[in-house]
């Protein structure tokens, strides 16, 4: 994606949906129910790149308990049949989980099969327990029954930039969440 200039660029952002005050509000709000949910335990977020790292930059300064940061990527093929399919972790975590309370922090569920597959597979490598936070989640574009233990934002079926979301690999970097336009 190749744009002339920054006027043709900012032609993509339809409007503006979630602004940044709203995003830092509910994230004070998401820290304090970490907070009060681990009560001093040690956490490991687990970011799933690239579309969370604005988030988990952002959810990490806002708790307090003890908490390290993690890294993954994946990628999901599918049947067209099928719900579920394979995922393939194309970046995985560096240490074991087991002995982890982790946390999956998660830019957006769409259709849930990501966080179904990623779900699936931390678990098999038995942590203490296992929860997602995303920071959005489009309910009504679902395909595999997949519900977040906590959700900052319920937005309709709108394709949404902003904030670690991308189209085309750029947008990540809007400090608010908007939607996009062609
Ligand atoms: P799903 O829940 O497996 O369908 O996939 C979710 C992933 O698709 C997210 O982690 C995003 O990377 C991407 N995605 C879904 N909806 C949007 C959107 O509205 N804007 C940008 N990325 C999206
Ligand atoms: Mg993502």
């Amino acid at each position: 994606m190749k744009f002339k200039n920054t006027s043709e660029f900012q032609s993509k952002i339809k409007r503006i949906i979630i602004t940044e005050e709203e995003i830092q509000q509910k994230i004070k709000e998401a820290g304090k129910y970490i907070d009060s949910l681990y009560d001093g335990k040690p956490i490991l977020l687990v970011s799933i790149l690239k579309g969370s790292f604005v988030f988990l930059a952002d959810l990490a300064r806002a708790v307090s308990v003890p908490c390290e940061v993690g890294f993954m990527a994946a990628k999901s093929y599918y049947e067209s049949t099928q719900s579920s399919g394979i995922v393939k972790i194309t970046m995985d975590l560096e240490r074991d989980i087991s002995e982890c309370h982790v946390i999956i922090v998660e830019d957006i569920i769409d259709t849930g099969r990501t966080l179904n597959d990623v779900v699936k597979l931390l678990n098999a490598r038995n942590p203490l327990s296992l929860r997602v936070v995303t920071l959005l989640d489009k309910p009504e574009r679902r395909i595999v029954p997949f519900k977040a233990d906590y959700s900052l934002f319920t937005i309709p079926d709108y394709f949404v930039i902003g904030y670690g979301l991308d189209y085309g690999e750029y947008f990540r970097n809007l400090p608010y969440i908007a939607e996009y336009t062609d």
